[in-house]
């Protein structure tokens, strides 16, 4: 049976201060190195992990799927001295590459993160792997920050998120023709996917026993339909109030524009 869990813990922020926010984040936009981030990042979620990362001041960052760098451009901007480990296993699609990062192929689950200082390091996974999985390795290595960036509700998407998992819904991996344009872009989709995991409510009981926050990032505005061009409902689609109401500002236009990316973005915070 379907639930409706948006937040586990509270956060040291309030909706005013993300509000706040938004005229420097446009500001710092316009110098972005990539004219398009087709494929990646857009205005809500580049905002939401901007905002994100200056409030949590990690002193490293692990981020897993760069594409074509948008994310870790952002990731500098947002933490200045940080350092950054990238992960991607498609290294020529880079664009924008970090003097600062160390990039590697080797997948986080495959890598020895013992030397890790685990209380200051955030792992932003924007990989479209399976995010349930994710937690329960970051849990093993004694993390405690983390972003997911795919966070699809119960009938959509192509992995398994902790949206899903929170909805009880289980997931059944999209048939190939509803990858669309995205499965021409060389190695976009790559294994290790899950393909398919029951309905159960045994996932979201480890959730809530290990997350002490668990928070869904709000969108800046909605539109009147989905990213899937549906109508808005709370059964399939539990969102949090948006930052503005529309029309907004001028200066706000880009998240009208783009408000469709958004995809329920979540920090989360595991238990010591
Ligand atoms: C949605 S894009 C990332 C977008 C990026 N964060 C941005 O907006 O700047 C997904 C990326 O994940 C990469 N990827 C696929 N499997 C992966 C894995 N197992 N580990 C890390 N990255 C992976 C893909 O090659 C692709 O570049």
């Amino acid at each position: 049976m379907q639930q409706d869990i948006r937040q586990i813990g509270q956060v040291p922020w309030t909706v005013e201060e993300i509000a706040d926010s938004l005229a420097e984040f446009v500001a710092l936009l316009a110098g972005k190195p990539l004219e398009s981030n087709e494929g990646g990042m857009k205005a809500p979620h580049l905002f939401a992990t901007w905002f994100l990362l200056r409030k949590i001041q990690p002193a490293c960052v692990i981020e897993s799927g760069v594409w074509k760098g948008m994310g870790t451009w952002l990731i500098e901007q947002a933490l200045p001295t940080a350092e950054i480990i990238c992960i991607e296993p498609v290294l020529e699609n880079i664009v924008y590459k970090s003097d600062k990062a160390r990039y590697q192929t080797q997948d986080f689950a495959q890598t020895d993160w013992d030397k890790m200082d685990k209380e200051r390091t955030l792992l932003f996974f924007d990989d479209h792997q399976n995010c349930f999985q994710r937690l329960q390795d970051a849990r093993k290595w004694g993390f405690e920050h983390i972003i997911f960036e795919d966070n699809y509700p119960a009938k959509q998407g192509d992995c398994y998120t902790l949206k899903k998992v929170l909805m009880h819904a289980g997931f059944e991996a999209p048939k190939p023709k509803a990858y669309g344009r995205w499965q021409q872009l060389k190695h976009y989709f790559l294994p290790p996917k899950t393909e398919y995991i029951i309905p159960n409510r045994q996932d979201a009981l480890y959730v809530e026993k290990n997350c002490e926050i668990y928070y869904e990032f709000p969108p800046v505005v909605k539109n009147d339909t989905t990213r899937w061009g549906d109508a808005w409902n709370e059964a399939d689609y539990p969102t949090p109030l948006p930052i503005l109401s529309l029309p907004t500002d001028n200066t706000f236009k880009i998240f009208e524009e783009e408000a469709q990316a958004y995809n329920w973005l979540c920090y989360v915070r595991l238990r010591k």
